[in-house]
């Protein structure tokens, strides 16, 4: 239900100079999603009456990414004051003049933030009837972090960023987390008081804590006792920690719906995969995008799935998967590279050293040793020979070959497409097949073999294999 008294501001305009990216730091991914995309799932599940989403470093890639999180949050722009208070001066300009319920602020980067621990946020505000709540934790390492001062009676007086902290107030390990909530009265009260005299001479939100107290207004702190909730994202090793916490997580996660994964340390979950009750995964696997892979098949070890569907029981050892669909109880691998359009029936196989782009390999149907199949459709019960190489591209257009079910090809064949083989033909080994071969004919185009005798012993005399041919031809 809409929370009609709550409006939820997420600042996002930032640089994110920290991340040294040509990405926009908000837009860097852990489990498949963007920062953004995090705090904006997290925000969605509150289903607050306004959202509005302030951007302005790289504005149009973040505003994308917004619009289709988020579709119903306003956009807001931030002009050349920099700072989080402007950013959210600016926000609370664009709410209604009329909108008298709560403002919750959240950073754009603390993906691991969870619904939950908003919602004890809200409550708290609320029964304490607080003018502002924040939330903070304690760190080991606070370098970086705005610092939570309290007063005598351990009350919250102000924050003091860390480029502004003395000797002492650097020691404080509570931080601020950059998530606060603020009755609205209040926030509009202080805003227009926030100036620029500080070590990075921008508008700090921060400093709205600080005069609320000076006016003898009631601040609420709650402590999150699991800091990596609320640790925000700055530089990639903080990205790789959140990115390591969250994959693990999703891993326990797997692991009690009843998925084996025998060494999670070295397998990678993205958040959209899904998986069935007795799925095993062996170590070295990645499963990114939006894979799905069915109970009972196993995969690994060492395979990366992007986008990628596996039926019930099969098996994918050692392979590269994108944008493909396997069948239930086919077998791919050891050395597979599926590309985007391999579909593989069940019960087929795509062996050793087998690269395959935009191919239907149907029902049963086999591939198992070091070829290439692009742009190609195969039957049902077919078997493409060993080292099989589909010719797609003349070097200006590419063309696809149909082979049809039951088909034998022989070993080291070039289909040079278009060609088409029909149902139940063979090949022989060997084969250039540039034309059509009927349903049942054997298509051939090599030479028949012709044996020169004695060629050895005339050419090579005195050599190791002459003599082995003189003797074998004397016994
Ligand atoms: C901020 C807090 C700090 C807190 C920390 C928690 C301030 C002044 N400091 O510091 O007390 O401990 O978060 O992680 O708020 N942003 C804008 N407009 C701006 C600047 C930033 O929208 O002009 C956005 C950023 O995109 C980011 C968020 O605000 O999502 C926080 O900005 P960041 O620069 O990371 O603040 P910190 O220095 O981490
Ligand atoms: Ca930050």
């Amino acid at each position: 239900m809409t929370d009609s008294n709550l409006a939820i501001i997420v600042l996002a305009a930032g640089q994110g100079t920290r991340m040294k990216s040509a990405t926009p730091k908000l837009l860097h991914k852990l489990a498949g999603a963007t920062v953004i995309s995090h705090v904006l799932a997290t925000t969605r599940a509150l289903d607050a009456q306004h959202v509005v989403a302030v951007v302005r470093h790289e504005r149009d890639r973040l505003v994308e990414v917004i619009e289709v999180d988020l579709p119903s949050a306003v956009i807001v722009d931030q002009d050349d004051i920099p700072g989080t208070g402007r950013a959210v001066e600016l926000a609370v300009s664009a709410l209604p003049d009329d909108f008298s319920g709560d403002v919750l602020v959240v950073n754009g980067d603390v993906p691991l933030l969870d619904a939950e621990t908003l919602q004890q946020l809200i409550a708290a505000h609320r029964r304490a009837a607080a003018s502002a709540s924040l939330l903070t934790t304690l760190l080991d390492d606070p370098a970086g972090y705005g610092r939570v001062i309290r007063d005598s009676d351990g009350a919250v007086d102000r924050i003091v960023e860390h480029k502004d902290a003395t000797e002492d107030e650097l020691g404080v390990r509570e931080i601020n987390a950059g998530i606060y909530i603020f009755a609205s009265a209040s926030l509009r009260d202080q805003l227009p008081k926030l100036d620029l005299n500080n070590a990075q001479s921008e508008k700090y939100i921060t400093d709205v804590v600080g005069l609320l107290r000076s006016q003898g207004e009631l601040v609420h702190a709650l402590e999150v006792a699991h800091s990596w909730k609320v640790e925000g994202i700055n530089d990639r090793a903080q990205l790789a920690a959140a990115a390591g916490h969250l994959n693990a997580m999703i891993i326990r996660g797997w692991q009690l719906a009843g998925v084996t994964i025998l060494d999670p340390h070295s397998t990678w979950i993205d958040l959209q995969v899904q998986l069935s009750p007795d799925v095993e995964i062996r170590p070295g696997c990645q499963l990114l995008g939006a894979s799905v892979i069915e109970t009972g098949a196993i995969i690994g070890p060492d395979t990366t799935l992007l986008d990628t569907e596996v039926g019930a029981g099969a098996s994918v050892k050692r392979t590269d998967a994108t944008l493909s669909v396997i069948g239930a109880g086919a077998s791919v691998g050891p050395f597979s590279y599926l590309r985007p359009g391999t579909y593989l029936g069940d019960n087929g196989k795509i062996g050793t050293f087998v690269e395959t782009k935009n191919a239907r390999i149907g029902v049963g149907s086999k591939v198992p040793h070091l070829s290439y199949v692009g742009d190609a459709t195969i039957g049902e019960g077919s078997n493409i020979g060993a080292g099989t190489i589909f010719a797609n591209y003349d070097g200006v257009t590419k063309q696809a070959s149909v082979i049809g079910s039951q088909v034998r090809t022989g070993s080291h064949n070039v289909f040079v497409a278009p060609v088409s083989i029909g149902d139940g033909a063979y090949t022989a080994a060997g084969a250039v097949v540039r034309k059509d071969v009927p349903a049942g004919a054997l298509g051939m185009s090599v030479t028949p073999q012709r044996n020169i005798e004695g060629w050895v012993e005339t050419n090579r005399p005195g050599s190791a294999a002459a003599e082995a041919a003189k003797n074998a031809n004397n016994s």
